[in-house]
């Protein structure tokens, strides 16, 4: 399975890559992880990436496809991988497909998650992260067991630096300039599922199982 989840912020494409990943046993890669990892360690990719980040823009695309082409080339992305925030643009999604092809290789599926945008701002103002294991929960719709607290390791949950309201704006808007023109980009290769992510996140989980199977 080589497989993109697309969808804009907040839309649920982190939380159900938890599932596809442990079901196709593929490893599962984020940009958005990557570069909060970068920021994490003080990195100078993570410098750069940051001030766009916080401020709900893109990063450019030189400096994301560099790193995805990397990432892909690792061993373990060999048979199959989930890419969850790239590509982003037009030009990413065309890079991605000559960084494939070089290895004559294609996509499977884009599984593209829609949700209405009053209800993205309310699932990313909402979201709480874990530091260590990453695990994302929502104070509403997917609280942790003990508030404040991650189920799995017991660390503080973190709020996103970009998950304020008025970023989150930001990032949907720029969502719906720059990323939403690859829907019909991959619907043209045939390639495209579509996902209603209003639903609970067993039942999104479901849907997508049965559009890839
Ligand atoms: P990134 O980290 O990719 O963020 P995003 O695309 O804005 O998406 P989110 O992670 O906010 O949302 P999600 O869809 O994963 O939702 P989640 O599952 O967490 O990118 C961050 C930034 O990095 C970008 O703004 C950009 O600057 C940069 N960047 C990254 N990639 C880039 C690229 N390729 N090019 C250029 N720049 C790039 O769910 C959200 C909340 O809702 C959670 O609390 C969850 O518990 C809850 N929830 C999930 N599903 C449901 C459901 N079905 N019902 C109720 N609640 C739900
Ligand atoms: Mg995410």
């Amino acid at each position: 399975m080589k497989l993109v989840i697309l969808g804009p912020p907040g839309a649920g494409k982190g939380t159900q890559a938890e599932y596809i990943v442990k079901r196709y046993n593929i490893p599962h890669i984020s940009t958005g992880d990557i570069f909060r990892e970068n920021i994490k360690n003080n990195t100078e990719l993570g410098k750069k990436a940051k001030s766009y980040m916080d401020k709900g823009l893109l990063v450019p695309d030189d400096l994301v496809i560099a790193l995805v082409e990397d990432r892909l080339n690792k061993d373990d992305a060999k048979e199959g991988f989930l890419l969850d925030g790239f590509p982003r643009t037009v030009a990413q999604a065309v890079s991605l497909d000559s960084i494939l092809d070089k290895n004559d290789d294609k996509l499977t599926k884009v599984i593209n998650i829609s949700v209405d945008p009053e209800i993205l701002i309310e699932r990313a103002v909402g979201r709480r992260v874990c530091k260590t294991c990453g695990m994302t929960y929502h104070v509403k719709f997917n609280p942790p067991k003990e508030e404040g607290v991650c189920d799995k390791d017991g660390t503080k949950l973190i709020q996103r630096d970009d998950d304020t309201e008025e970023t989150v704006k930001t990032r949907i808007s720029v969502y719906f300039d720059q990323t939403a023109p690859l829907i019909d980009y991959y619907r043209a290769q045939n390639l495209l599922i579509d996902i209603d992510g209003a639903k609970d996140i067993d039942k999104v989980f479901d849907d997508i199982v049965i559009g890839l199977e």
